[in-house]
């Protein structure tokens, strides 16, 4: 098992891999995939080549195994490049976890070795209209009809909808009985009466599409059932628990591409005959940039050691090191736009993208103000 305060040669090597292709390979599409609000699929493509594309798919499904240290590092390289692409390894995980915590063999072998190729994507969808934070709220119906479930509803704020050819979709099949009337299935983008809504037109991560996904009759074998009935929102926060983890990577990555950015321009930038890295007030300013993102870079590897172990506080860990880190990646790229000045608030940098695009880390895989109930829960069940 790794030490975190020292990574073991393998992850030092696999960062190195990853920043090479995202520098060669992903970071020239990230101010397109911004601009043109589409999917980069240069980047999809650079990072299946390099296997980078689902890196936690265990080798048994064909997939390259990393650990959740390893997936974390990857995640974090791609955000430091483009936030937008880090979402295809970070998306690949959060869809296909629930599968790999309760599924049966029959359908990991179905499923898991196309995403390990890269053939295919796969998202996943909790979040509703009206259930949001409130995530056990939610309206959307599975009902047994014979060896078949019939599924009605609507998921929205889903990420790589219309792309991914698959979904985790949780579903109510016991109303009555609440949180433990949920269900989880795999649909399929194939199946009849699965649509898409418009992309939404947003504040950042304009590559990566966010669509609503509509269920009308949808008609799947029963089999496709993940885990027992009435477990779907216990795997869901399982799945949250280890993926909080690959947001909190996703951020530490983003403020890392925004302090690199930044230290290069201080030094070129001169005002009053002399670099603005000169100045005192600025110094003061990276220091506590780069403080405040090696904290949130050790707390994250502390919660993927968690995640990799399966450890009891992982919920605890999972939720800190996002929100800490969330935290952390907007304070660290609001303070580069400013440190860049006019231009920092311009297109011509990719600063301001960075900051956008920061901002739904604090945001998605539930808000900070819901990680800090998570947290605020753990410690006082002691
Ligand atoms: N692991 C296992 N089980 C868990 C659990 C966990 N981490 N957390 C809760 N549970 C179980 C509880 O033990 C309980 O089970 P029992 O009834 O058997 O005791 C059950 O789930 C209900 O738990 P709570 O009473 O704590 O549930 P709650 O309704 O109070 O909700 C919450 C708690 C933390 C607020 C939760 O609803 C939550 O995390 N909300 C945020 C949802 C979220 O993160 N959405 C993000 C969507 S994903 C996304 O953003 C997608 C994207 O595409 C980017």
């Amino acid at each position: 098992m790794f030490d975190v305060y020292e990574l073991p040669e393998e992850h030092t090597a696999i960062r190195e891999a990853v920043r090479a292709v995202c520098d060669g390979k992903v970071a020239p599409n990230a101010a397109a995939a911004d601009e043109l609000g589409e999917f980069p699929q240069a980047s999809y493509d650079a990072l299946r080549a390099a296997d980078f594309h689902a890196p936690h798919i265990p080798a048994e499904y064909g997939g390259a195994g990393a650990d959740a240290l390893a997936t974390a590092i990857v995640i974090e390289e791609v955000a430091r490049a483009c936030a937008a692409s880090s979402l295809i390894p970070a998306v690949n995980k959060l869809g296909t976890m629930p599968l790999l915590l309760a599924g049966s063999d029959a359908l990991k072998r179905r499923y898991l070795p196309q995403v390990a190729s890269g053939e295919a994507m796969f998202s996943y969808c909790l979040s509703e209209p009206d259930a949001g934070s409130d995530a056990a709220g939610m309206k959307t119906r599975a009902v047994l009809d014979g060896d078949a479930y019939v599924l009605n509803g609507v998921k929205r704020w889903i990420t790589n909808a219309g792309v991914s050819e698959y979904y985790t979709v949780f579903a109510v099949t016991d109303p009555a009985a609440r949180s433990r009337g949920i269900s989880a299935f795999v649909v399929e983008k194939s199946d009849p009466g699965v649509s898409f809504g418009a992309p939404e037109k947003k504040l950042g991560i304009k590559g990566s599409p966010t669509r609503e996904v509509y269920l009308d009759n949808v008609r799947i074998p029963a089999d496709r059932m993940i885990g027992e009935p009435g477990t779907g929102f216990a795997t869901a926060m399982q799945t949250l628990d280890h993926t909080r983890v690959t947001i909190a990577a996703q951020a530490v990555g983003i403020a890392q591409g925004a302090l690199d950015f930044a230290l290069g321009y201080v030094q070129e930038r001169k005002q009053f005959g002399k670099a603005i890295a000169d100045f005192q007030g600025i110094q003061f300013m990276l220091a506590d940039m780069g403080m405040k993102l090696e904290a949130a870079r050790q707390l994250t590897y502390a919660a993927a050691g968690r995640s990799e172990r399966g450890d009891k506080d992982l919920t605890y860990f999972g939720a800190a090191a996002k929100c800490f880190a969330s935290d952390a990646a907007m304070q660290i790229t609001t303070d580069a736009v400013q440190l860049l000045g006019g231009y920092g608030y311009t297109k011509d940098f990719p600063l301001e993208r960075m900051m956008r695009d920061a901002k739904i880390t604090q945001i998605y895989e539930g808000t900070n103000q819901v990680q800090r109930i998570v947290m605020a829960r753990q410690l006082l069940a002691g």
